[in-house]
């Protein structure tokens, strides 16, 4: 099998690469079950480098429905050993605005009842591996390095609050996880980061900030155009990160 030098796994609102050259499209099976769609293996900079729609390509499938297992294994299983996850969060300190990139270096898990760990199934061996640095410390200044080479603004740091969703959170949630030291709120960041550290993949969260969280902003309800909208806007510098990361 040849080597993949970067899997990406992208948000809400990111559901192609369509920098990659040469796609072949994978329909991989795991032993924890089928993956959120097809792998797309594709050349980025003459690097193989796979995509995943976390939510599947038409975004049917809500964040507690994920099966993290099958698509963190399943990239695996082509021959990825670092993942880039993107992850489309609420933004809930100052230096978080709307359109904001960032590399958080921390989470906290407010998630319940998903499916968190390869121990699951009885006579599994049982894990319990260090997760005091959630994000791979190497792999995450590589994100960041990337960012700097192509002049992508990003932020180095801040802590990601996992919520269960796919309600929004009420504004008292926020203040809560402002006060635990939350910068950023998502649905989808675990247990994606802490099966990526089971599996022994590199993994890095690539935070796009579209919204300000619950009681943050202005604004006196968040919408799904407005989520859409900053995403985009802030994907723009993607494909360049993406294709610097993947050669190195
Ligand atoms: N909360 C949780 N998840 C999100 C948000 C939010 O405000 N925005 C985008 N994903």
């Amino acid at each position: 099998m040849e080597p993949i030098a970067l899997a990406v796994i992208g948000g809400t609102g990111v559901y192609k690469l369509a920098a990659l050259d040469d796609v072949q499209t994978h329909d991989v099976e795991t032993i924890y079950g089928a993956p959120s769609g097809p792998v797309r293996v594709g050349l980025l900079n003459g690097q193989r480098v796979a995509f995943l729609a976390r939510h599947g390509e038409g975004h049917s499938i809500p964040p507690h429905k994920i099966n993290y297992r099958a698509n963190l294994a399943a990239l695996k299983q082509l021959g990825a050993t670092r993942v880039l996850a993107l992850n489309t969060v609420g933004g809930i300190t100052d230096n978080f605005g709307p359109r904001v990139l960032a590399c958080p270096d921390q989470l906290i898990d407010y998630t319940w009842g998903r499916i968190s760990t390869l121990s699951e199934e009885a006579g599994s061996e049982v894990l319990h591996v260090d997760f005091g640095h959630p994000y791979t410390p190497s792999f995450r200044a590589k994100v960041l390095a990337a960012a700097k080479a192509k002049g992508v603004v990003m932020q180095d740091g801040g802590c990601y609050g996992a919520t269960q969703g796919p309600r929004l959170e009420t504004n008292a949630e926020i203040a809560r996880m402002r006060r635990d030291g939350c910068d950023l709120v998502g649905m989808t960041g675990m247990p994606e980061a802490g099966l990526a550290r089971e599996l022994g993949l590199e993994y890095a969260c690539l935070a796009i900030v579209a919204n300000w969280a619950a009681g943050c902003g202005e604004a006196e309800e968040i919408t799904m155009a407005e989520v859409l909208a900053n995403v985009e806007a802030a994907s723009a510098g993607l494909p360049t990160l993406v294709g610097e990361l993947a050669k190195g």
